[in-house]
This record gives C-alpha cells, sequence and structure tokens, in this order.
C-alpha cells in the first residue's frame, strides 16, 4: 500500500510528490524546518498527510534538545511548532496534530516528566497519529462504500488518496471500499489544474491498485455529466467548518454545483480531525494562495506571456447545501450539518479518552 511517509525513529522520509509518476524519490529529513519546507513546497500534500508530517517534524524538534533546560525545551518545541503550522493555511488536520502534540507536552511538563520523557511520549503520539489515520481511512471505506453502486463511474477531484493521508485515502478510500467490497467501479480522475494532483497522484495511486482510472481535464466534467457518464461526486477535504462548509481543492466547488445541476450525488469522505467546530462556516477558513508560477508554467516551461496577472488560490469552499453527506470515520453526517458533525467530533474525541 502506498504511504507518503516513513518514519525511522530519528528521520522523516518522505516520498516527493512533486516528482511522481515520473520518479519514486525518497527524501531524508531531519530538522522542522526541513519538514515545514516540504510541506510548503508540497514534497507531501493532502490533510491528513500534512498533520501526519507536522507531527513526526515536532517529534524531530523535541530529539534535537532533550539535552537542554527545562525552560530552553518548552520555548523550542513552542517555536518549531509554530514554525509548522506556518508552512500551509487550509489544511486543519496541521494544527490539530500540533495542537495534540503540544497539549500531551504540557499535561506532561505539568506532572514533572523530563525532558526525554516528553520526547518519547510525542514519538509514540505521533505515531498514533499516523495509525489512527490509517485506520480512519479504512473505516471511511467500509462507511462510504454503500454510496458507490456497483458498475458506477465516479468522479474525484484532486488526489484524496493513500498519497494525502497515511495510507488508503479518504475519497480514494470509498472508491478502495466499494472495490474491496467486490463492485465494479470506474474512476473519472479531474487532472487538477494547476497542480495536477489528479493526473499525476490520483491515476498513479489508482492504476497501482488496479482500479479502472480515465483521466479527463477539469473543464470535461459538465459535459461528461450532461450525458449521464458520472453516477456520483466523491472528494475529500481541507477543513470542514462547523456548519458543514466544505474547503477543497480550487475546482471541487465547480464540480458541486454541476452534480447539483445534474442531480448527481456529492460526498465528500474526510476524517473528524478535518473538522474544524471552531470554523463556524466556510467564509472563516483561511485560503492559501499559491505562486503564480504554478499557473504561468506547465512542467517547468513557461506558457503565459511575461507580465500576466495571475490568480492561485489552492482551496475553494463548498457550501454545505450542495454536499449530500460527508463520511467520516465515525459514521455519515447528513444535513443538518452542524449537529452530526459536533456529535461525530465528540465520539471521536471520546474514543480517544481526551
Ligand atoms: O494542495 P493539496 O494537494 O495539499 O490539496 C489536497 C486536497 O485538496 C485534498 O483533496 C485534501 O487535502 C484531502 S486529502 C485526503
Amino acid at each position: 500500500m502506498l504511504t507518503p511517509v516513513e518514519w525511522t525513529g530519528t528521520q522523516l522520509r518522505m516520498l516527493d510528490q512533486r516528482v511522481l509518476p515520473g520518479e519514486e524519490t525518497w527524501l531524508p529529513l531531519n530538522t522542522p524546518e526541513e519538514v515545514a519546507d516540504a510541506i510548503r513546497d508540497m514534497v507531501v500534500r493532502g490533510a491528513p498527510a500534512i498533520g501526519i508530517s507536522a507531527a513526526f517534524g515536532l517529534t524531530l524538534a523535541a530529539q534535537q534538545v532533550t539535552g537542554e533546560s527545562v525552560e530552553a525545551f518548552d520555548a523550542h518545541l513552542r517555536a518549531k511548532s509554530k514554525i509548522l503550522n506556518d508552512s500551509r493555511p487550509t489544511a486543519v488536520n496541521l494544527g490539530w496534530a500540533l495542537e495534540r502534540l503540544q497539549a500531551l507536552a504540557t499535561r506532561l511538563r505539568a506532572a514533572g516528566q523530563d525532558n526525554v520523557g516528553i520526547t518519547q511520549a510525542l514519538e509514540k503520539e505521533s505515531r498514533r497519529i499516523y495509525e489512527e489515520d490509517l485506520a480512519a481511512c479504512k473505516a471511511m471505506g467500509r462507511c462510504g462504500s454503500p454510496f458507490v453502486p456497483d458498475g458506477s463511474t465516479v468522479l474525484t477531484h484532486s488526489n484524496a488518496g493513500g498519497l494525502a493521508t497515511a495510507g488508503y485515502g479518504t475519497a480514494l478510500g470509498v472508491i478502495r471500499g466499494a472495490h474491496d467490497d467486490g463492485k465494479k467501479v470506474r474512476v473519472l480522475a479531474d487532472e487538477t489544474r494547476p497542480f495536477l494532483q489528479g493526473a499525476r497522484l490520483t491515476a498513479y495511486e489508482l492504476m497501482h491498485d488496479g482500479i479502472d482510472t480515465v483521466l479527463i481535464t477539469d473543464n470535461m466534467a459538465g459535459s461528461l455529466m450532461q450525458r449521464g457518464e458520472i453516477d456520483l461526486v466523491v472528494v475529500g477535504s481541507d477543513r470542514i467548518a462547523a456548519n458543514g462548509d466544505v474547503a477543497n481543492k480550487i475546482g471541487t466547488y465547480s464540480v458541486a454545483v454541476l452534480a447539483r445541476a445534474h442531480k448527481i450525488p456529492f460526498y465528500v469522505a474526510a476524517p473528524t480531525s478535518t473538522v474544524d467546530l471552531n470554523c463556524p462556516d466556510g467564509s472563516q477558513i483561511p485560503i492559501e494562495q499559491r505562486d503564480p508560477a504554478e499557473v504561468t508554467s506547465m512542467g517547468g516551461k513557461r506558457i503565459a506571456p511575461e507580465g500576466v496577472g495571475v490568480l492561485n488560490p489552492a482551496f475553494d469552499v463548498t457550501p454545505a447545501d450542495l454536499v449530500d453527506a460527508i463520511v467520516t470515520e465515525q459514521g455519515v453526517a447528513r444535513a443538518p450539518y452542524g449537529p452530526a458533525l459536533a456529535k461525530l467530533v465528540a465520539q471521536a474525541v471520546a474514543e480517544r479518552g481526551e
């Protein structure tokens, strides 16, 4: 099974997603700064994978300073946590994982734990976040499989697969769940301009698993829906607001509007770690603006005239009323999403014993 990161105990190894599928290169990362840069540069991407990477990045930070004073150790952790947290703004899993580790460190310090003990606990918690995410993806596969009829064609946008998680995936986890249940599923993968997560990553990992995959450009989805060639849409998310508004890769909103216009169900699959109950609605979700060069160039070659103005928001927000269901590892949320999401998050928190 594909996984984007491997933890050796003292080093985080990352599959460089910028060069997939042409090259499978694993990069060794030894410092929190290297991990933050790798997240910013999208060596690793996808909300849960970013959170997992940040957790191991903070573990590396702790390992750097076990011999320091308690004050220096605690200040170092806070500073490196900020560097990691600032690497990308939209995926809430990043802050969620870091806050989970920080809260643990604070609790242990208050209980008199020394630097070595806290460092070991942070490493264990990071491994736990990784394992929990893998289990969550498998659970989403089981919960979401009933939405995917045998013989259906599913449209997905971006890459919400094994490469974006600990493994198995969220949206692609639902598709894998149906596939593992013995259903025949055909996937249409939007290429996902400008970073091409669909063309490069979704196509790569579904073909790796022997799932029937057809690549389309983003502007083909409407016409294919009009011709009755798409049965349902499943996407992932970077942050789901408390009211069910969903931030995901730019272009997701257009797909949701098209799906509603053609009466095609539109589903979101995401772990409860992607639900931000502190964010009341989608207007409060920070949207990352990325380098114009991602839009003006393709494969390192400039395609637009020098000096042209460029917009490059990396995410958009799909209003909750365009979403037919949200599949989480704790079960399926349906409108009204406010109480449904709050209940599923509370279940996850109780399960972790927090
Ligand atoms: O910019 P990216 O590649 O990090 O964006 C990723 C997505 O939009 C995914 O759909 C989302 O993070 C869900 S990943 C399971």
